[in-house]
């Protein structure tokens, strides 16, 4: 992600101050030019006349609840193209709801289709409405006979966003277009809208009909917040959109402000934070600390230590903190692995969900409050913004609320270090336990909401060989429960989520085939585990990622390689399941099955 020129010179200088001997510390972040020792090594059997298609790549998820529905009306929002776009403010166009189907609507699918061709590096993008962010995406490094990929969301929980007039669509995504960098973005949002007679057409896999999952994807907590949708949606975002909505944090004292005021009839309030790491903090999971860069006096920026955490306070207090599921963008560790199959999130990325009900005493006033959102240990930059769901208690013009419990410590964090020169090892654990419980006296009575968290990370970096091999383990659990309570503490509602995040990271750099060249070996392995019960309903997802290969590097291009990346996603609930298993040999797919029996588990 280079949206900022600066970045460049020094990315350069980066990489040729550490050659020939490659140390690890130096960037992972690569791009693919189509340069014809390349693509004859890397694509199949050279096809004699008719031009190659354009190859589509994707992100493997799920179907949509909305798949197997017919929608109502369609509504071309966006057709843009995104050039030489590089310090030029987001394109903007209004939105209007579709005079066809007025709402209400049971479920709107937002469709982000993009197609490229030439030499690019990738790019960070969002979309918002009414500066509200729907989306955040990466996008793919296109190739000389083009690519194309197409984001589907569901998009239900922003009802509130969708049914007003004079809003605008904003969509930002930094492009350079140059003799060098040739790729241009051609971007179409199209927007599904479906109404609570639509017709259901089964999806069919194999003669078999598929009941679609009710999740929603992707997970990365309880989406079940979000039903029914909120009556009013609050952006906490940057004033001057001329460089998009979203903050730009450039360090751990970079805490970035909004105000924000609820009604007084406000009955429950979900904040939704967007994040995605950038820069120096790229892959901030496999920084060392800065006591080693200054001891073997490297040159690299890309230190503080392997732990980040992005944190929400409401007027000083801290409120939420998320420690981010790391999203590898397409040209990162090794641009091959990503091809056609990008790793997990880098299409549609993860927002996370505070439930602030707890707080809402605090809120309920009539007076302005101020947001706050910062990344502790973090550095240079991060792109992040949130949505404020508000939920109204239609009935009645005032709603009393008081929080009783509020233990929301920051992380307890234990590290440790071992190195001499360029070898060693740097551990840490940190871990979290938040209990929140708050009364809100609405219409609907006095209902008690409770949410107990307890997180852990365990993260390990070993540098052998001086240095030259580099191995990344990054663990993340999460356990939290959220239960609502009647006046006469009759269970209302309770949602459990489990999830665990592994991540596994080595990169081994050799001396090249030319003295201007090196060789990466690299493995990948990352996964999302995650089972929801709500009630008496539970699902689970498992999707896992697994690429290895090498490929030969020159500067910051990639001139060869060879890769392999295999993913299995299963998503089960009480209705169904659905399994799908890709494998792709150097950037083609060689297996791509799928089905609604899944092997048994546990
Ligand atoms: C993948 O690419 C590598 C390096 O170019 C090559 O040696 C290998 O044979 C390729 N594998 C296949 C199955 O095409
Ligand atoms: C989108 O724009 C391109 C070029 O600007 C045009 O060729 C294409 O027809 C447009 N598509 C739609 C659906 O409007
Ligand atoms: C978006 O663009 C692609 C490629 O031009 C095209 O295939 C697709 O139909 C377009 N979608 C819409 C809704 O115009
Ligand atoms: C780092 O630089 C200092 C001063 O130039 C030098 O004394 C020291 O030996 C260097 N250390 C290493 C590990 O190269
Ligand atoms: C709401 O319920 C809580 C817990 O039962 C109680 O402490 C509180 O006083 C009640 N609030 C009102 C306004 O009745
Ligand atoms: C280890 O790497 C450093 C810096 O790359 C280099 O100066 C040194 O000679 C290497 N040591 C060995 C034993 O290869
Ligand atoms: C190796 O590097 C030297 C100097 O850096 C250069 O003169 C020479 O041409 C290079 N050899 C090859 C095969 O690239
Ligand atoms: C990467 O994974 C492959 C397959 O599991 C293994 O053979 C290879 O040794 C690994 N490479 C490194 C550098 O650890
Ligand atoms: C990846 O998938 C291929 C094709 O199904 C299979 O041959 C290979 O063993 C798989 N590799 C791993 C590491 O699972």
């Amino acid at each position: 992600m280079h949206p900022f020129p600066a970045l460049f010179p020094l990315l350069l200088l980066l990489v040729t101050t550490s050659l020939p001997l490659a140390h690890s510390t130096s960037p992972d972040h690569f791009f693919k030019p189509s340069s014809p020792s390349l693509s004859s090594s890397l694509s199949p059997a050279p096809s004699p006349s008719p031009a190659p298609e354009p190859k589509e790549y994707f992100e493997l998820t799920h179907p949509l609840p909305s798949d197997r529905l017919t929608p109502s009306c369609v509504l071309q929002a966006i057709n843009h193209s995104f050039a030489n776009t590089i310090n030029k403010p987001p394109y903007s166009t209004p939105y209007y709801p579709p005079l066809d189907c007025p709402p209400p609507w049971s479920h709107v699918t937002l469709e982000f289709h993009v197609q490229s061709k030439g030499d690019q590096y990738d790019r960070i993008s969002a979309l918002w409405l009414g500066g509200s962010e729907l989306l955040r995406t990466s996008t793919a490094e296109p190739e000389e006979h083009g690519i194309f990929w197409n984001v589907r969301k569901d998009i239900t929980k922003y009802s509130s966003l969708l049914v007003q007039n004079y809003l605008k669509f904003t969509l930002m995504l930094e492009n350079i277009v140059n003799d060098i960098y040739t790729g241009v973005y051609h971007v179409n949002v199209t927007l599904y809208f479906y109404k609570d007679n639509a017709v259901e057409v089964p999806l069919t896999f194999k003669n078999q009909n598929l009941i679609a999952p009710v999740l929603q994807s992707p997970l990365y907590g309880d989406k079940s917040m979000y039903d029914p949708p909120a009556d009013l949606i609050i952006p906490i975002s940057a004033p001057d959109s001329s460089k998009g909505y979203w903050f730009i944090i450039e360090s751990e004292l970079d805490v970035k402000f909004d105000k924000v005021r609820v009604p007084l009839n406000t009955r429950k309030v979900v904040l939704e934070l967007y994040v995605s790491f950038h820069g120096n903090d790229e892959f901030w999971y496999s920084n060392p600390s800065n006591s080693y860069i200054r001891m073997n006096n490297l040159s690299t920026t890309r230190g503080n230590g392997a732990f980040r955490e992005v944190f929400v306070t409401v007027d000083g207090k801290l409120v939420g903190s998320e420690m981010p599921f790391p999203v590898i963008f397409t040209g990162g560790i090794n641009p091959l692995f990503w091809e056609p199959v990008v790793a997990i999130g880098a299409f549609n990325l993860p927002s996370y969900d505070f439930d602030l009900t707890p707080f809402l005493g605090m809120l309920l006033d009539g007076k302005d409050h101020v947001f706050g959102i910062g990344v502790t240990d973090g550095i240079g930059y991060w792109l992040v913004d949130a949505n404020l769901h508000v939920w109204l208690d239609t009935a009645s013009t005032v709603v009393e609320a008081k929080n009783v419990v509020n233990i929301y410590p920051a992380s307890q964090i234990s590290r440790s270090e071992q190195f001499q020169s360029l070898d060693g090892s740097f551990e840490i654990k940190a871990e979290k336990s938040t209990r929140l419980e708050g009364w809100v006296k609405s219409s609907s009575g006095n209902l008690t909401t409770s949410i107990t968290q307890e997180v852990k990370l365990r993260s390990s970096i070993r540098f052998s060989k001086n240095g030259t091999y580099k191995a990344v383990k990054q663990n993340i659990k999460v356990r939290r429960e959220a239960k609502v309570l009647n006046d006469v503490g009759g269970l209302v509602s309770r949602v459990i989520v489990r999830g665990r995040y592994p991540l596994k990271v080595i990169t081994w750099t050799l001396p090249g085939l030319k003295n201007d060249t090196y060789i990466l070996v690299t493995n990948v392995t990352h996964a999302v585990n995650e089972r929801i019960r709500i009630g008496k309903l539970s699902s689970h997802v498992n999707n896992k990622q697994v690429s290895n290969g090498w490929m030969e590097v020159k500067d910051h291009s990639v001139l060869s390689g060879e890769v392999m990346t295999n993913q299995t996603y299963v998503c089960r609930d009480e209705f169904g399941c659905y399994v799908r298993t890709v494998a792709a040999l150097n950037g083609t797919l060689i297996k791509d099955d799928s089905a609604i029996v899944c092997p048994s588990v546990k």
